[in-house]
């Protein structure tokens, strides 16, 4: 008997088969029983019949909520059920009973979050999380084929870092060997610029660490980013790439994952929508639309949530925005050389108010400036010279960019909140389970 999975369900019609996993629902109906399985790649309802399957019927009559099982049947093309096809039981094996003196804890009704969240690794099995893992999945697996046909080598960075690169303020400080302090890096950007030198073309796929105080729907302890880097680069050329990774990345969802949006409800159109080319605005015109959009913020200070949600919302795909002031950016970025002030560095909004899902930009190539930022910003130089190094030996034009990965997917699946893209999130009050 083939082992099949709920989603390949379909091209079985008429046969026999046996499918392996978790009993997610049962309704009984005198001699009838209509449980609904689960298996991580879907979810089927069963029927099940007194009169022509007595064995199969006793082992579901009262079988506990999550209690795994092996149930064999024939699949019947039903356009009334969820899916489309049913399974007509005619045997059950059960591989462990949930005894009812302590029964799965989330039941099929409406939860807290916060129950949810001590519960995590049980919710993930709810379809609606498991659909949201299985679209970040595609959504990881899209970026990095995307990275690999544009010719970019994966080469990881550390996580275990002796200096900052996002600024001094989140960093969260490890007790290392002997002494020693190290930092949960920030991004990987640093070290990415070492290996775009030494290959061209790079980007690194990993976990950042932010002691983030903030307690939004935005904002993780530990997240992932998606960071290209390649020498003889320029801030257009990230806005090209970023364009086309992101495109990839949706079009690539919406294609192999139509079962996890239709489960999450997702309008597919407006993920259609998003194609090449993406609005770029200078920040001085954004500056400009927020005013007349009744927003105050004054020229040289940055966005929050707020502002990004006004500017991400005049348009239908990301919206770029670009240039702006270098004081209030990190200390890296190319000054524009028509405008000193400004900095070659841009942020991508995504629509429907999810914000920031890019920052990246141009970096500095002149060993002066570069010492002079790290002076200005009271960055200490002695753990820096490694990076000096780069701008010492064959310094070139070079530019990149980091993609979150969580807003990014919490923007494709329309999940409100952050914390349900990640399969264990880590925030200001969690680190469990
Ligand atoms: O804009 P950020 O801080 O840029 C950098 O770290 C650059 N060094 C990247 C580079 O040029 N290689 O962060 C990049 C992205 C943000 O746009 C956002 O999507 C995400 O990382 N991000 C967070 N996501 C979740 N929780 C947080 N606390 C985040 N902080 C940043
Ligand atoms: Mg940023």
């Amino acid at each position: 008997m083939p082992f099949v999975s709920i989603e390949q369900i379909a091209g079985h019609a008429g046969e026999e088969i046996t499918v392996r996993g978790w009993l997610y629902n049962l309704r009984e109906s005198g001699k009838l029983l209509f449980p609904q399985f689960r298996d991580g790649t879907g979810v089927v309802q069963g029927v099940v019949s007194l009169k022509e399957s007595p064995e199969a019927f006793q082992a579901l009559a009262g079988l506990t909520q999550e209690s795994s099982v092996e149930v064999t049947g024939r699949v019947r093309a039903d356009s009334r059920a969820p899916g489309g096809h049913e399974l007509q039981v005619t045997g059950v094996a059960v591989v462990q009973k949930i005894p009812e003196s302590d029964p799965y804890p989330i039941q099929l009704k409406e939860h807290g979050v916060d129950f949810l969240l001590e519960k995590r690794h049980l919710w993930i099995r709810t379809p609606r999380q498991a659909a949201i893992l299985r679209v970040r999945d595609q959504s990881i697996f899209a970026a990095r084929e995307f990275m690999h046909q544009q010719g970019y080598a994966l080469t990881d960075s550390p996580i275990f870092t002796p200096s900052a690169c996002e600024g001094t303020t989140n960093l969260f400080e490890v007790a290392y060997m002997d002494d020693q302090k190290a930092y949960l890096t920030q991004s990987g950007q640093l070290y990415l610029e070492a290996t775009a030198a030494a290959l061209g073309k790079v980007y690194c796929f990993g976990p950042a660490f932010r002691a983030e105080r903030s307690k939004t729907r935005r904002h993780l302890t530990e997240f992932w980013m998606l960071e290209p880097e390649a020498a003889f680069a320029h801030m257009d050329d990230m806005m090209a790439l970023a364009e086309g990774l992101i495109s990839y990345m949706i079009s690539s969802v919406v294609e192999h994952c139509p079962g996890p949006l239709a489960t999450l409800g997702r309008d597919v159109e407006r993920l259609n929508a998003v194609r090449p080319p993406f609005p770029r605005i200078p920040y001085d015109e954004a500056i400009e639309i927020l005013h007349r959009s009744g927003n105050q913020t004054p020229w040289g200070e940055d966005f929050g949530g707020d502002e990004e949600t006004i500017l991400s919302s005049q348009y239908d795909r990301p919206v770029i925005v670009h240039r702006y002031p270098a004081s209030i950016k990190a200390f890296y970025m190319e000054p524009d050389p028509e405008r000193p002030d400004l900095a070659l560095g841009f942020d991508i909004l995504a629509p429907e108010g999810y914000g920031e899902i890019v920052g990246g930009g141009e970096r500095i190539s002149s060993l002066e400036l570069l010492v002079q930022r790290l002076r200005e910003q009271n960055l200490p130089e002695e753990a820096f010279s490694w990076y000096l190094d780069l701008r010492r030996y064959g310094s070139v034009p070079h530019a990149g960019f980091g993609l979150g990965i969580e807003r990014t997917i919490a923007w494709i699946t329309g999940v409100e909140h952050i914390r349900e893209v990640i399969p264990f999130p880590r925030t200001i009050y969690r680190i469990s389970p």
